[in-house]
This record gives C-alpha cells, sequence and structure tokens, in this order.
C-alpha cells in the first residue's frame, strides 16, 4: 500500500510499504478514506519529538471504513464507517474508567513506533487498530466527513482544553494560539459559556478564523493591553495555552489574573516551567496540562457537529492526495499558501 513514512526530519515520504494485517483478536483493519496532518506530527518532522523508527507511517487524525474484523471485535462488521481518535484505549482499565482514555494502560499512539514497537498510523491507505470496540466511534449519518474527522483529536482537545482550563459562564478567556486546536478552544470555551475570547496569534489568517468562530483576536504585541482593558486590569480569568513553547508558557502567566487557571494542551518539550514555583504562589495559579482524553469527548463532538451551524471543515485550507503528502508537511510547516490545516485522500 500506499504510506507516508517517516525518514529523518523534514524527510517524509509516500512509499509502498506493506499492507498491515490483523495481530490481535481485538484488531480490525480499516481503509483510510480521509486523513489530516496534526500540529503534533509537526514536532516529529522537525525533529523536536525524536526517536520515530525511520520506515513509521505518520499519523493520528483518520476516518474510514472496517474491511476485517478479529475474531473477538463484538460492535464492528466490514463496511462500519467509523472515526479514530489519536490513541487506542481498552475502556476498562484505571484510567478509562476515570474518563482518561489518552493514558490508558494497554493504549498507543497512532504514528508512533520505537525500536520495532508502536503502532504505524493513519496517513496510509489502510491502518491496524488494535482495541477496537473501546476505540473507535460509529460516523454518525449526517455529519459530513471532513468535520467528523476533526472529532478523533482537534475540536476533542479544544473542549477538553476548555474544560480543564475550569471555563464558568462569563469567564474572560484568552486563547494563546489560532492553530486548528487553538481555534477549536475558541469554539470550547464559548460553548461553555466564556463572555468573551481574546484569541492571540501572529498570524493575521489565523487570527481571521479565529474571529470567525467568535474570538476577538490580536497580535502577541497587544495581547496584554487587549486582556487587561477587559478585565478591570486583572488579566484573564482563564487562559488556554495552545502552542507548547516556553515564550507562549510566560505569556500565558503574563495574562492570567490572580487566583485564575492556565491549562495548556501544548505539548512542551523544554526540561523547566518558564515561571517559578514562587509566582506560581504569588498568583495562587492553577495549570492543568496533558494529553486530551479524546475519545471520552468525541460522541458529544460529533453530536453537536450533527446539530449543525459549526463550519469547522474551515480549518481546512489545503485538501490533496496522499502522494503530495511531503509537500502539504512542508506547508503546515512552514504556514506557507496561509495553510491552517491539511486534508490527505488516499
Ligand atoms: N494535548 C493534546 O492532546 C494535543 C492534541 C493535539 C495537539 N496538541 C498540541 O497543541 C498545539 C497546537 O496544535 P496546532 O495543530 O493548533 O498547531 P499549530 O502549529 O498549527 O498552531 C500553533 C499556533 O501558535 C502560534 N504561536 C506561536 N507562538 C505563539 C505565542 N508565543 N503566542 C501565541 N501564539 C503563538 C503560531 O503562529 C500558530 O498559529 C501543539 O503543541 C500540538 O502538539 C496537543
Ligand atoms: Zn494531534
Ligand atoms: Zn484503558
Amino acid at each position: 500500500m500506499r504510506a507516508l513514512a517517516f525518514h529523518a526530519p523534514f524527510s517524509l515520504r509516500c512509499e509502498s510499504v506493506p499492507e498491515p494485517r490483523l495481530e490481535a483478536p481485538t484488531d480490525v483493519l480499516l481503509r483510510v478514506d480521509l486523513a489530516a496532518i496534526c500540529g503534533s506530527d509537526l514536532h516529529v518532522y522537525r525533529g523536536v519529538e525524536a526517536g520515530l523508527d525511520a520506515g513509521t507511517v505518520m499519523g493520528h487524525e483518520f476516518l474510514g471504513t472496517v474491511i476485517e474484523a478479529g475474531a473477538e471485535v463484538r460492535r464492528w462488521k466490514p463496511g462500519a464507517r467509523v472515526v479514530s481518535p489519536f490513541s487506542t484505549s481498552c475502556g476498562a482499565c484505571f484510567f478509562c474508567r476515570r474518563a482518561l482514555p489518552s493514558r490508558c494502560e494497554m493504549g498507543q499512539l497512532f504514528g508512533w513506533v520505537e525500536h520495532g514497537r508502536g503502532l504505524h498510523g493513519g496517513q496510509a491507505e489502510y491502518v491496524r487498530v488494535p482495541l477496537a470496540d473501546a476505540t473507535l466511534v460509529e460516523l454518525p449519518a449526517g455529519v459530513p466527513e471532513e468535520q467528523a474527522l476533526l472529532a478523533g483529536d482537534v475540536l476533542s482537545t479544544g473542549l477538553f482544553a476548555a474544560e480543564n482550563g475550569g471555563v464558568q459562564r462569563d469567564d474572560l478567556v484568552c486563547v494563546l494560539g489560532c492553530g486548528p486546536v487553538g481555534l477549536a478552544a475558541v469554539i470550547g470555551a464559548l460553548s461553555l459559556g466564556a463572555r468573551s475570547v481574546i484569541a492571540v496569534d501572529s498570524v493575521p489568517e489565523r487570527r481571521a478564523l479565529a474571529e470567525r468562530f467568535g474570538a476577538q483576536a490580536v497580535d502577541l504585541g497587544s495581547a496584554e493591553a487587549r486582556v487587561r482593558a477587559a478585565s478591570e486590569q486583572r488579566g484573564a480569568d482563564v487562559v488556554l495555552e495552545v502552542v507548547g513553547s516556553p515564550q507562549a508558557s510566560a505569556l500565558a502567566y503574563q495574562l492570567v489574573r490572580i487566583g485564575g487557571t492556565i491549562s495548556a494542551p501544548g505539548v512542551h518539550n523544554e526540561p523547566t516551567f518558564a515561571f517559578s514555583p514562587g509566582k506560581v504562589y504569588d498568583k495562587n495559579l492553577t495549570y492543568r496540562a496533558g494529553r486530551a482524553p479524546a475519545r471520552a469527548y468525541m460522541e458529544r463532538v460529533l453530536a453537536r457537529l450533527a446539530s449543525g451551524g459549526l463550519d469547522v471543515a474551515a480549518l481546512f485550507s489545503h485538501r490533496m492526495a496522499l502522494e503530495d503528502g511531503p509537500r502539504g508537511y512542508a506547508l503546515f510547516d512552514e504556514k506557507r499558501e496561509n495553510c491552517t490545516k491539511v486534508l490527505l485522500k488516499p
């Protein structure tokens, strides 16, 4: 089959690789109908997250059609249309029972193979999905595929970010980063009743998208003045840091009010915090972070999409064939051609 494989930082190739097969009776094989490139794929692409074996098939956002189901799979038959979250989960372990399927004891991330162990990703014609009964969600009739695809990561992660921040009705929320996940966090914060969302990014096209989804968008340099003006100088009740850099973390600290919360789904690779324990103490700060338990949000997100009115497919700036994937990564990485998110059709 054809697949987008990692070889070295900034070096991906669309190439022929062996088709996956069922390896456990709880696996299914999917034909991938749509896939996408995530901001988290960029950490691997840029070599910031290292360790991936050469030849690993990339990608953890996909939806598809079941073509074969293992003997112990109860929910899925060939022909079922399903959406996948970015990691697998058993649905029964300590963490799954506590709504944290992203930390499932048996869970694996798609698109991560290290020293020969792990799981290939979905930027391919076919993908193997372990623990398929608990991992996959049915694609609801009436939700356009491009929208449903976003439930497996971006939209669920955005809602998680807002909930993890404890966003309450009438809160002033600041969202740092207007990439796809930041935009989903804007949608999430407004759905929880935020009075106002100030979204921050240096890229004008991304700010325009944030406004389209209901935020007031500002450049980095104007963020502090805008947040203070909107809060009688106090700062934001909640800051959603959806970037994953020390600069963004430092800005989040600057913008959050005393007694406020920073919720940080952005993936960090640096060894220390951008602010000291003393600074945390000084602001009576709550800081929450981590891998989004997307599987626990997907049904809710898909139901919201089914009710209509949210044009989330606007997040996709580029639609291309799987073969063009390497170009898609380069455009997304360098934010060329106003690239906000890339959809791949195997
Ligand atoms: N926690 C999770 O489970 C989870 C899931 C998906 C993605 N993520 C992470 O979320 C982050 C965002 O993902 P994305 O797909 O939207 O990525 P992206 O790279 O498309 O977007 C990041 C945006 O942040 C902006 N930015 C950079 N520095 C900034 C600063 N100091 N202040 C404000 N904005 C700044 C950039 O211009 C860009 O628009 C990434 O770190 C990604 O790995 C986490
Ligand atoms: Zn992702
Ligand atoms: Zn589990």
